[in-house]
């Protein structure tokens, strides 16, 4: 039997912090030998927002090479960048004709991001999450692992496929729906200045996030910084302690050790016992990625090669759906 499909991807706008590997990258590393995986880099869903064209581009790169730091294995794997295959705009265009215009204004990230905006909201923002639906219908994925804000993003895309299919799939299933794949733990990491806001790449502090490639200086830095409470006794689920939830969570999942072993090792620690800990957990688990991130960056023409080589491998997957959804739409075959 075939393994099932995996995609997911991540915006390349600034660098990666600790809610995106925890959320996501690392959880695809994690099952990666169970699926046949994609990866993109997601550098059209970049633009929906204001973004400097001068960077993007090394951006991107980065993000592509963070992949493989922190463990995204090619035996397995295929790593693309989504601009480079035009499948992804052309299916956008053609879902955007079935989506009616509510199912987009309901979003809640469209929304928050809006107001943020101001009166300079582009249509892109509004069709960021078509886009998405398109990324992952393309290839017919099976699941799509991801963090907690992008829960509404995926029941969006099972809609739009249920709705293709059922106005033009005559009987077949044209698009196949796919099932998020959101774990408990990680899922949402909290600011490090707020533990009741998500930790994001556009929070205009940098202290609210500890970045994969920061050095150990400003890991210590931040985690120092980072908001507590005045009490004394470490413990985990207490509504009136969002920072303590977040903060041993992260402690948890770098270290590997179980959340009853953390909540009994906490139990009794005050926060000047506990912030030594985590800096140094959070230190040892981001040291290799930085040290392989270093070294993929360093071979001269590694990662074109692996991004032309995933180019090819998705584009042909991406071209044969979208073959597909322009065969149920009427369309006549290019001559
Ligand atoms: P993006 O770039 O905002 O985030 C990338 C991934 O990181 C997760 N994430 C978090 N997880 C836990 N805690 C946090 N604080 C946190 N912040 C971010 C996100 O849930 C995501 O999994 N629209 C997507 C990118 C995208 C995509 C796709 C994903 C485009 N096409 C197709 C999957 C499939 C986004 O903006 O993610």
């Amino acid at each position: 039997m075939s393994k099932k499909r995996i995609l997911s991807g991540v915006q390349p706008t600034g660098n990666l912090h600790l809610g995106n590997y925890l959320g996501a990258i690392r959880n695809w590393v994690e099952g990666q030998s169970e699926y046949d995986n994609y990866f993109c880099v997601v550098d059209l869903h970049a633009i929906t927002v204001p973004h400097n064209p001068a960077t993007l581009a090394a951006d991107t790169y980065a993000i592509a090479a963070l992949y493989l730091a922190c463990g995204i294995d090619l035996e397995h794997s295929t790593i693309f960048v989504q601009s480079h295959i035009p499948a992804h705009s052309e299916l956008t265009w053609l879902l955007n004709c079935i989506t009616p215009l509510n199912w987009l204004t309901d979003m809640i990230q469209f929304k928050e991001k809006a107001v943020k905006q101001g009166e300079n909201v582009g249509t892109g923002l509004l069709d960021y999450p078509v886009l998405m639906a398109a990324d992952i219908l393309l290839y017919d994925a099976d699941k799509v692992p991801v963090g907690e804000d992008q829960k509404q993003h995926l029941e969006l895309t099972r809609d739009i496929a249920v709705r293709f299919n059922h106005l033009f799939g005559r009987g077949e299933t044209v698009l196949k729906l796919p099932e998020p794949l959101i774990r408990r733990e990680g899922a949402r990491v909290m600011s490090l200045t707020d533990g009741t806001n998500k930790m994001s790449k556009s929070d205009p502090s940098e202290l609210s996030r500890i970045n994969l490639l920061d050095p150990p200086e400003t890991i210590t830095k931040k985690i120092k910084r980072c908001k507590t409470d005045p009490v004394r006794g470490l413990t985990f689920d207490d509504p009136e302690r969002p920072e303590c939830h977040n903060l041993l969570t992260l402690y948890m999942l770098l270290s590997g050790k179980t959340k009853e072993e953390v909540a009994v090792e906490c139990q009794d620690l005050g926060w000047g016992q506990f912030k030594p800990l985590l800096t140094e957990t959070v230190i040892s688990a981001l040291t290799p990625i930085q040290e392989k991130y270093k070294a993929v960056r360093n071979e001269e023409g590694y990662l074109e090669s692996v991004l032309r080589d995933g180019r090819e491998k998705a584009g042909a997957i991406a071209e044969e759906t979208l073959a597909k959804v322009k065969s149920a739409l009427g369309y006549s075959k290019p001559l």
